[in-house]
This record gives structure tokens, C-alpha cells and sequence, in this order.
């Protein structure tokens, strides 16, 4: 897991044009949005990594903190607040004074992406950004995946094989030294057509607990 990459992209990355112009092209229409490759969020020392997909147009892209804005996030933030992750109060703004413990947020893909999704070649761009994110970490535990994408990009970033390693809903491996937790992405989507409950999701986070408290 080597990388020369930085853990975070710089604000003005250009390595996925299409994604570049999509962020010139909201910058023009919200001049005063981010806008930009939206950097990690929480604790440098965490032992907890949630990896999302990229950041939502509305929402990390608006606001410039992973999840921050939208509705997945109101969803994220409070289960990481129910299993004792955060300090302060969540309130949808990059200001809110919100801390997280034990915890980080990061993107597979830390630019917005048209339709909330990314091509293969983006992600595989944006990959080196997570292996370093993760390999920054003095002592990474566990790394809990929201949806399929964050989980393939995870395991590609790690070295495993796909078919070894394949994705379900509170799907859990160990790789090296990391215990790999998946979830269906807490997209509005998937909590309005029933894929993914609160229970379900509490569920990840509650085992993510558990293995961080031993
Ligand atoms: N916001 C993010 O930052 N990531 C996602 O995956 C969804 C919303």
C-alpha cells in the first residue's frame, strides 16, 4: 500500500477533466459554493475510517466537509453520534464547532461528480488519495465502506482481489491489519426505497464499535 500521492487532493485538482469542468462550470453558477476536491474530515489519529462515495452537489460540494449538507449526512452524522463518535452537535455547516472522535470521513472520489457518480477511470485517478489517507493513520483499525464503490476502491486501494473480497451489506473482512465493514450507501435514495434502514446501518456502525472497544 505505497504511495507518493498526499493524502488529500488539492482543492483545484485537474487529474479528471470531466470532473474539473463540472466544478468550473458550478463555480460559475454558485460562485459562492466550495467547489472544489473536498478534503477528509475528523481525528488524524483515528482508528475508524468511513469511506463514502464523493461528495454530494448540494452538500460536501456546497459546503466543503464530507456529508456535511445533505441528506445523507443527517443520517451519517447522527449514527456516528449515537455510537460515540462525535463531540458537539451536527448542524449542517462547516462552522458548527462538530469534532469527531476516533473517527475520519474521507471520499473514494473527493470531487463532485455529474449524477453522483463517478467513471471507472475517475476513481481509479482518485485511488492514490485513499491508499495515502489510509496509510497516514499511526494506528487504523477499521474502515467501514458506504456502498459499492467506496468498498471496490477499497479493496483495489488495499491489494485484494475483487471476487476475493466482494461487497454486501454488513459484508466484514480482514486485510493486512484492517477490518474491512461494508454498508449500503446512506444515500436518500436507498433510505426512501427501504435497500437500507436506520437498523441496518446501526447494525455496521454497532460492530465498527465493538471491534474498536476489543
Ligand atoms: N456526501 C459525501 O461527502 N459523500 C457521499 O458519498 C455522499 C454525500
Amino acid at each position: 500500500m505505497t504511495t507518493d500521492a498526499p493524502a488529500e487532493a488539492p482543492k483545484d485538482c485537474d487529474l479528471c477533466p470531466r470532473l474539473r469542468g463540472f466544478i468550473l462550470e458550478q463555480r460559475e453558477k454558485e460562485p459562492d459554493w466550495f467547489n472544489g476536491a473536498v478534503p477528509s474530515f475528523g481525528d488524524p489519529d483515528a482508528r475508524l475510517l468511513v469511506i463514502g462515495l464523493a461528495p454530494g452537489l448540494t452538500g460536501a460540494n456546497r459546503t466543503g466537509r464530507p456529508f456535511t449538507g445533505d441528506w445523507a449526512g443527517d443520517l451519517l452524522y447522527g449514527t456516528l453520534a449515537k455510537f460515540g463518535f462525535t463531540e458537539g452537535q451536527y448542524d449542517k455547516r462547516i462552522d458548527d464547532g462538530l469534532i469527531l472522535k476516533d473517527a475520519m470521513i474521507t471520499n473514494a472520489v473527493r470531487c463532485v461528480p455529474p449524477q453522483n457518480k463517478p467513471v471507472g477511470a475517475e476513481i481509479n485517478q482518485c485511488r492514490p488519495f485513499l491508499q495515502a489517507r489510509m496509510a497516514a493513520f499511526p494506528d487504523l483499525k477499521v474502515l467501514l465502506c458506504l456502498g459499492k464503490i467506496s468498498h471496490d476502491s477499497t479493496v483495489r486501494a488495499l491489494g485484494g482481489r475483487l471476487k476475493d473480497y466482494p461487497f454486501g451489506h454488513a459484508s466484514e473482512y480482514e486485510i493486512g491489519e484492517v477490518t474491512l465493514l461494508s454498508s449500503y450507501h446512506c444515500s436518500r435514495y436507498n433510505t426512501n426505497t427501504g435497500r437500507l434502514t436506520e437498523e441496518m446501518f446501526d447494525t455496521v456502525f454497532a460492530r465498527a464499535r465493538a471491534l474498536l472497544d476489543g
